[in-house]
């Protein structure tokens, strides 16, 4: 098993498409979340949650994961392939250019209901039985359809109901709600700060602040705060703030 060590401050917000390339993002720490198959993998944190969103949500056994973590190297290798296989706009449409992948970064998986064939670039995965079941339980989980139809133009990529993006709790939720795909959710936080009232009554506040004015962000003295990266220029202040 890969296991370099990931800085925990680029968390698990940083955008990655074709204008945001992964350049010096090192590999994180990785687990199987399905020991069915040990070979597909997603950094552990991920792994964890993935693996009980698919308990929770009674699909054991009848949602497989395809793909996780992906080397540069296998991006590479896929985009070539499919390239020749399929030709350049599929490939534009499916497959995130080399170095461009969230795949590499470790936090998105690929899932398809259990099937004796599943295409590997586009397994089903449909919204209705158990992966609409898993697909209403995934943001609770911190999880997130990546590639939304109406978000093409946004992501660069098409409608991908297979691909789930680790964002954590509460931008999952907040993402969900609000019906934004990660670059939209990054801009609006530029703009403003957003709160979040949990089930169990903890209220969470979000909020950016470009990564030079860091060093004069004062601390809370209270509470559970964490600061991911964006890989826009940008840190995201996640602060829990007790139960309201
Ligand atoms: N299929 C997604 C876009 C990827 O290759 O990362
Ligand atoms: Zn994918």
């Amino acid at each position: 098993m890969k296991s370099r060590s990931i800085t925990p401050a680029l968390g698990a917000l940083i955008l990655v498409n074709r204008s945001h390339p992964l350049q010096g993002i090192p590999c994180p720490e990785l687990a199987a979340p399905d020991p069915a198959h040990p070979h597909i993998l997603m950094e552990r944190r991920a792994a964890l949650l993935l693996a009980a969103c698919i308990r929770d949500a009674g699909a054991r056994g009848q949602i497989v994961p395809v793909s996780g973590w992906r080397s540069h190297k296998e991006q590479q290798e896929i985009w070539d392939d499919t390239m020749a296989k399929e030709g350049e706009a599929f490939t534009r449409q499916y497959v995130a250019f080399p170095g461009c992948s969230e795949h590499e970064s470790g936090l998105a998986i690929d899932l398809a209901q259990t099937a004796p064939e599943i295409d590997f670039i586009r397994p089903e995965f449909p919204y209705d039985g158990v992966c609409g079941d898993f697909r209403r339980l995934a943001p609770r989980y911190g999880f997130v359809e990546r590639y939304r139809a109406d978000k093409q133009a946004i992501t660069g990529i098409a409608a991908e109901p297979w691909h789930f993006r680790y964002v954590g709790i509460p931008h999952a939720l907040l993402m969900e709600n609000r019906r934004l795909c990660l670059e939209e959710y990054i801009d609006l936080l530029r703009q403003q700060e957003l709160a979040c009232t949990l089930e169990n009554g903890s209220c969470i506040r979000v909020r950016r602040l470009d990564v030079p004015d860091l060093q004069n962000w004062n601390r809370p003295s209270t509470g559970t705060y964490q600061l991911s990266l964006d890989n826009t220029g940008g840190v995201i202040v996640t602060q829990w703030e007790g139960t309201l």
